[in-house]
């Protein structure tokens, strides 16, 4: 951390260094050190002018968003650091590469001229935080460049590129080369100051305040309504917009949204590093990837790689379902040129790197192979035994296994040190979320690899040990456990959906359910019923499958699907619903929602807690990366075991005793862990780091 000064001619240059991202952290002291630079630069009478840049990579990620957990005046000292800047008797021009995002924006702004370099963003993506631009960005941007255009930056988080920020009003100057060579020029003409601070209240203000609050969608996130009251309340007063900047952002600070939202960005990191990997272990190069298996999740999988720019050669021994695969490779990548996602030319150059193959000869010579077909340990069987035997010894041999043991299936290769599991989610092309299984043998690079290839192709990648449904199926059974139990024991299809996904769950299970198809969950609890007898399920949702209602692709599931997509309750289920209480002599009684979502959330919880306990996920925050990531819960809410702290650990182990000694109480045995860390104080997020 320091601020690196030097001088050029009359002109001191100021180049801010804190970490990665030059963050204007509070807390370290570095925010007190460029205010003691500037006021240096401010006494020196040599000196008429200052350019401030920042080191590396970037200008400046923003403020450093680990201060926000303390003290909420923390943020002050940095408010006071812009107002000084603003205030300068001599010209601040902020010369910005890389990104220049929330405070450090807000940064720019407080300076009196702005030259960016081609190729920089520039952002406020507070809101993604569930924060508003805190350090003056409600004040400064909209006169800077209109309210319309800076509440549309402000509510969308979105960065502008800097040509964009030029039209915008947002820089002044744009240079192709040496950003701080520019800015040092310009200072040399030591240009008059200016105060954006100072600029009119913009005269759009009333009308963009009323189009965005009309277009104001509910949700979990309280930030975007209070940025737009700091909009509305811009007035010439500009200390008196800034204190209520300030004291909007202190009471956003502590929300459960925006904690949840700062939980999962930095977790989301941390779900990167992985203990106990040593430094040195490179991952291997990446150039080539075979996917074996034309359906579903194949050609998801397909389409992800190929738009990640990897060429992949897919390999399904039906001619038939390959040439379907091929076309729907072909279609999804050209409703991208539709979409205006991307140009012809680089659709032509996806659709020219797929390579359809009807024998695994052609995988020979690939780096990575990814197996997608039948979930049948003898169909994986013969495909592993035969890429043992075709592909280079140093290739990486993945299965995209969702159920099946990946320790069985490395044994079946003469080296098992190249086998993992890279479980992707339906569709694979779209959702983000990648299970990658490290089985016993996994070599370290081979696990690096995977980490580096799912970061490549846009995932977040997670580690899970070896269990049954690894860690995001294994819990979801207990969720989906406790809402089969509480269809019998009186509530409808429609009450639990609606109310997960009013509490932030983007699907209830019922639905969910009937889109991944209601015959998986049928064929799993048929495994289940043998291999874990003590652990029964409600009978309900077996005589819904019984009658052949799959859910989506078969028109009817717990719901009904008149138009083939829109779910609608049906009464022949409410009718079913309602006769199966009766069958097993259960007199239904009201359940409430608040019953409902702590039902389903403590499932969640305590099965987390086992799999963090056994070791299966490193951390409490693996786990909740992947239920953002992979099951639609709400990112306000943080996932699962944030949520289990949100509770408390003692008040968690009540609640599961208190059930324990209901009806099937034997689904509620507290996890040890949970047991443990309510015994000694703890709580989940302890375990993170
Ligand atoms: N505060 C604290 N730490 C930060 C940070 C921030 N604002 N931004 C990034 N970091 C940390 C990351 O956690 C990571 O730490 P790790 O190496 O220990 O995991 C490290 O910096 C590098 O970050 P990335 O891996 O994300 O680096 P990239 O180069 O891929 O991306 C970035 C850089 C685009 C700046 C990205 O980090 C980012 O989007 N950061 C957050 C931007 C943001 O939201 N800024 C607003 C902050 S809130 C604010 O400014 C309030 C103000 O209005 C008062």
């Amino acid at each position: 951390m320091t601020v690196d000064v030097t001088s050029s001619g009359a002109t001191r240059l100021l180049r801010l260094s804190n970490g990665a991202v030059n963050a204007l952290s509070v807390g370290n002291g570095f925010v007190g050190e460029i205010a003691a630079a500037l006021n240096e630069a401010l006494a020196d009478v040599e000196c008429k002018a200052i350019v401030m840049t920042g080191a590396g990579k970037m200008f400046c990620g923003g403020a450093d968003i680990t201060d926000f957990d303390g003290d909420p005046r923390a943020l002050e000292a940095l408010r006071n650091l812009l107002l000084a800047v603003e205030d300068a008797s001599k010209p601040v021009i902020m010369a910005i590469h890389g990104v220049a995002l929330g405070g450090g924006l807000e940064l720019t702004l407080a300076g009196h001229y702005r030259v960016a370099q081609a190729g920089a963003r520039l952002g406020v993506p507070e809101v993604t935080l569930g924060l508003l631009p805190g350090a003056g960005g409600t004040q400064r941007l909209p006169r800077l460049i209109g309210a319309g255009p800076a509440l549309d930056m402000m509510l969308s988080g979105k960065p502008v590129a800097a040509d964009k920020a030029q039209t915008l009003g947002l820089v002044d100057r744009l240079v192709e080369g040496d950003v701080v060579a520019a800015a040092l020029e310009w200072a040399a003409e030591v240009p008059p100051t200016r105060r954006t601070g100072a600029l009119p209240v913009p005269a759009d203000r009333d009308e963009a305040v009323a189009a965005h609050r009309a277009k104001l969608r509910k949700g979990l996130n309280p930030a975007p309504a209070k940025i737009i009251q700091c909009v509305e309340a811009l007035s010439d007063d500009l200390a008196a917009g800034l204190a209520l900047e300030g004291a909007l952002f202190g009471e956003l600070m502590q929300t459960e949204a925006s904690r949840g939202l700062r939980h999962a960005f930095f977790g989301e990191r941390t779900v990167a590093r992985i203990p106990g990997l040593s430094r040195d272990v490179t991952p291997r190069d990446i150039r080539s990837v075979g996917v074996i298996g034309g359906g579903l999740m194949g050609t998801g999988i397909t389409l992800a790689l190929l738009n990640a720019d990897l060429p992949v050669i897919m390999v399904e021994l039906r001619e038939e379902a390959l040439a379907k695969a091929g076309e729907t490779i072909r279609k999804t990548i050209q409703r991208d040129v539709d979409k205006g996602r991307i140009d012809q030319a680089k659709a032509d150059a996806r659709i020219a790197a797929f390579t359809p193959a009807t024998s695994l000869d052609a995988l020979a010579d690939i780096d990575l192979v990814i197996e997608a077909v039948f979930e049948d340990m003898g169909v994986k069987q013969q495909v592993f035994t035969a890429l043992d035997a075709i592909t280079r010894p140093d290739a990486i041999l993945a299965s995209n296994t969702s159920t099946l043991d990946v320790d069985a299936i490395a044994a079946l290769t003469k080296d098992p040190s190249r086998v993992v599991g890279l479980h992707f989610f339906s569709p694979a092309n779209i959702m983000r979320l990648l299970e990658v299984v490290r089985g016993r043998e996994t070599a370290p690079d081979v696990l690096a690899t995977a980490m580096a290839f799912g970061k490549r192709v846009g995932k977040v990648g997670v580690v899970s040990g070896v269990c049954d449904g690894f860690i995001g199926n294994r819990m979801f059974e207990e969720y989906l456990r406790q809402t089969w139990f509480m269809l019998e024991e009186g509530a409808l299809p429609q009450q639990i959906d609606g109310a997960l996904e009013r509490w932030g769950m983007a699907m209830g299970p019922c639905r969910t359910m009937d889109l991944a198809g209601q015959d998986i969950g049928w064929a799993i609890r048929k495994r289940r019923a043998v291999e874990q007898p003590d652990r029964p399920y409600s009978g309900v949702i077996d005589r819904i499958c019984e009658l052949g209602r799959f859910g989506q692709k078969t028109g009817k599931g717990i719901y009904a699907y008149p138009d083939g997509r829109t779910a609608e309750p049906d009464p022949e289920i409410t009718k079913l619903i309602e006769d199966y209480s009766a069958e097993i002599a259960l007199e239904r009684r009201e359940i409430s929602d608040e019953e409902i979502v702590g039902r389903c959330l403590l499932a969640l919880i305590n099965e987390g807690a086992r799999i963090v306990g056994e070791g299966i996920a490193y951390r409490p925050v693996d786990v909740d990366m992947i239920y953002l990531h992979g099951y639609g819960f709400g990112r306000e809410r943080g996932g699962p075991m944030f949520q289990g702290d949100v509770i408390g650990l003692p008040a968690l182990l009540e609640r599961l005793r208190t059930h324990a000694q209901g009806r099937n109480g034997w689904a509620w045995t507290p996890a040890p862990l949970v047991e443990e860390l309510a015994a000694k104080g703890g709580n989940f997020q302890d375990l993170n780091s």
